[in-house]
């Protein structure tokens, strides 16, 4: 943490400067009027500051604040209070929402008129440019304290809710992560169960109906093949592939088609066997439109 003897050191501002700053004061006193006058034209005429300075009460306190600010520069103590009070400077603004951006370009107007001001009250070249070169100083000594506690008072906004948010989304990553490694198993158990009914549909094939044996084992198979692409599917989606909506509406289909063998096999009823057959039509329309604006939209 930098003190404001270190920022001193380091801008090479000496008691002299101060000595300058202090002698520069009753000029200063002189022209604050014509300063904020500058200022709040400049403030008031561009939207995004304009907009924090339309309460009229709010403005004359304003006016005031900047101003007080203005002469604080000309105090000629430069001490670690003042370097905390232009650090609340820096958060007063973030909190207004207020975008850093124009506090530089704030800074600058006070700087062109004040160096405008030295060029037309003080005559000798010599003099002139070492007031000039104190005014520097301590406008960028002020622009270098508000804007590293502005970034400060920004970093803090950001990375805290940067913190939680990211801690939100890697719980629900793994949690979804778990819940997609339960459905491989899962699904790994149910497909040992079809291989089963399978097993089961060819006995019949040689024990019993023949016919009945062949279709089941046939539909059975499909399912099996489902559970292959469903299983692929999750697979690829925890290896962090996307999720193929496709796969699920197969699987259906596919459910579907054994349904209807079997309800051949079984000889149902008309009404059931339209009833199978349309829903068939149905999915494989939604299906069909499914595919299509999955190969329109790859991304
Ligand atoms: C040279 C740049 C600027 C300096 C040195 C400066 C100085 C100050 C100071 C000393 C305060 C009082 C802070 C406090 O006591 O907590 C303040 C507040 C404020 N300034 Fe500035 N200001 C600057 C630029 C701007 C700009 C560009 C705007 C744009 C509208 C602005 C709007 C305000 C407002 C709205 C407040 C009141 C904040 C509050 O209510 O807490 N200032 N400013």
């Amino acid at each position: 943490m930098l003190t404001m003897q270190d920022i001193k050191g380091h801008y090479n501002f000496t008691e002299g400067d101060a000595e300058l700053l202090k002698a520069l004061r009753p000029l200063a006193e002189a022209n604050k009027e014509r300063l904020t006058s500058i200022f709040y034209d400049f403030l008031l005429g561009i939207p995004e500051t304009a907009a924090l300075l339309r309460d009229d009460q709010l403005l004359r306190r304003q006016k005031e604040i900047h101003q007080e600010w203005f002469m604080g520069l000309f105090s000629g103590i430069y001490d670690n209070s003042y370097h905390h009070t232009l650090q609340r400077i820096g958060r007063s603004h973030v909190r207004t929402g207020l975008n850093a951006h124009f506090v530089n370009a704030a800074m600058n107007v006070v700087r062109r008129f004040l160096v405008e001001l030295l060029q037309e009250n003080i005559q000798a070249a010599e003099e002139r440019r070492a007031y000039r070169n104190a005014v520097e100083l301590i406008v960028d000594i002020n622009l270098d304290i508000i804007s590293a506690s502005y970034q400060e008072e920004e970093l803090q906004k950001v990375f805290l809710s940067h913190k939680i948010e990211s801690k939100l989304i890697h719980l629900a990553e793994r949690f979804t992560y778990g819940l997609n490694l339960i459905l491989v198993i899962a699904l790994a158990g149910v497909s040992l169960g079809v291989v089963g009914l399978f097993i089961w549909d060819i006995c019949h094939v040689f024990v019993g109906d023949a016919e009945k044996g062949i279709l089941g084992a046939l539909g059975t198979l499909l399912i099996i093949w489902m559970m292959i692409e469903l299983m692929d599917n999750e697979i690829k989606t925890l290896k962090g592939g996307k999720f193929n909506i496709l796969v699920f509406i197969g699987v259906i289909i596919v459910a579907l088609i054994r349904e209807i063998l079997i309800s051949t096999l079984r000889h149902d009823d008309l009404k059931t066997q339209i009833f199978l057959a349309g829903t068939l039509l149905i999915l494989g329309i939604v299906y069909y439109l499914v595919a299509k604006s999955q190969s329109e939209s790859p991304h």
